[in-house]
């Protein structure tokens, strides 16, 4: 491997500079990106075709050299394995043609086999290592259980924070639940395919995690979490974790405890804080809100040393990677992403003890 800084940041071992990796790196900002997607026809179809997927994951490591790459695929493949019928409404955001809406349709969830139902991901993986050629780490990754269930439950993107869903939780319990334990396993099978083709670490984006009641958090995504990183551990006990609940900055420390190697913050929450309170359990990954890229280059450059600073010294075991506080924008200027990537690495190193 020759950048390995991500890696060793997630292990908390010591690092010359902040390594830096952007959620949605390859996305809608950079041309080349538009131009792979129009030849691919639309975004599933991107997916889908691994040649395609692994020039996406490419893009941005050529272009920034980030010191990450990230599978190029979508959390919704699962629910699309299941049956659901997954397409993408333009301007509206993903779309299920089923969705779960009783306690038959929960029954009715049919037994996935990753292997054959989401070989693509695998074949894309597989061709991505080999065309990373040791240059920077592939990241793998999925959606949370909850995440997951809340796209299945709604039939697609909500306009009002999954309140059909959330009635279940209240209503319907044991379905919700139902849901989840099935996800759980699955989503073991398909990070554990991902690592058995060559993914090197394992994100899990729980996007709507932050939507759960205090008293629900616990019950609804932290242990289908925890449940599924230690699966993982068992398996691949050199395989780092990253567990990322937006809106989750309230429950830091239990995210902690899911045993992952690293937490994603969002930008709400401040790294001196949050460090201090999960101690050297785990690394951090974040927490720049992407809104700063859309301003100027000198606002760039200033916050960006203002999330390095305040995640503090560099010393053996700190632990930081840096990144958004959430995917970034399509409407992001090129230029402000390479002063967000020269600016980490000047201001990081200044960090170093
Ligand atoms: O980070 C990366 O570069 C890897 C690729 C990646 C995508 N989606 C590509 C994508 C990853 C890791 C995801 C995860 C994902 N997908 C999440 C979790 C992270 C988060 O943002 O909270 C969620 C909730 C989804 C579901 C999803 N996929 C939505 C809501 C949308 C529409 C949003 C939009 O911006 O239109 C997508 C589509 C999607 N996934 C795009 C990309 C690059 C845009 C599709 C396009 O090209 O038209």
């Amino acid at each position: 491997m020759q950048n390995d800084l991500f890696l060793r940041a997630l292990r908390r071992q010591p690092v010359e500079r902040t390594p830096v990796w952007l959620m949605r790196q390859a996305g809608r900002y950079l041309p080349e990106y538009n131009a792979t997607r129009k030849k691919a026809g639309n975004f599933l179809a991107l997916c889908k075709t691994p040649e395609l997927a692994c020039e996406v994951t490419l893009q941005p490591i050529d272009r920034y050299g980030f010191d990450a790459a990230i599978l190029f695929s979508d959390i919704l493949t699962i629910p699309d394995a299941l049956g659901l019928g997954l397409h993408f409404v333009e301007g509206e955001g993903p779309r299920f043609h089923k969705k779960i809406e009783s306690e038959a349709d929960v029954l009715a969830l049919p037994t996935v086999e990753v292997q054959e139902s989401l070989g693509y991901v695998a074949d894309a993986v597989a061709l991505i290592r080999r065309e990373l050629d040791g240059r920077v780490p592939l990241i793998g990754f999925s959606g949370s259980p909850w995440t997951l269930a809340c796209y299945m439950i709604s039939g697609g993107s909500s306009g009002d924070d999954f309140l059909s869903v959330r009635k279940w939780l209240y209503s319907r319990p044991d379905l919700v639940r139902a849901v989840l334990d099935r996800l759980t396993s699955l989503v073991v099978d398909y990070c554990d395919m991902q690592i058995r083709s060559g993914a090197q670490a394992i994100m899990l984006f729980d996007s709507w995690g932050g939507l759960l009641a205090d008293a629900h958090f616990d019950g609804f995504s932290r242990q289908s979490l925890a449940a599924i990183v230690q699966a993982l551990r068992d398996r691949h006990p050199d395989i780092p974790t990253i567990v990322f609940v937006k809106g989750g900055g309230q429950w830091l420390e239990s995210i902690a405890q899911t045993g992952c190697d690293a937490v994603g913050c969002d930008w709400t929450v401040n790294l001196a804080q949050a460090r201090s309170r999960v101690g050297d359990q785990v690394a951090l990954q974040g927490n720049l809100d992407p809104a700063v890229l859309l301003g100027s280059a000198d606002q760039v450059r200033a916050e960006a040393r203002r999330v390095v600073e305040s995640f503090g010294r560099l010393g053996r075991g700190a632990g930081h990677v840096f990144n958004l506080g959430h995917g970034i924008s399509q409407f992001t200027p090129l230029d402000n992403v390479t002063a967000l990537v020269e600016a980490v690495a000047q201001a990081s190193r200044q960090q170093v003890l």
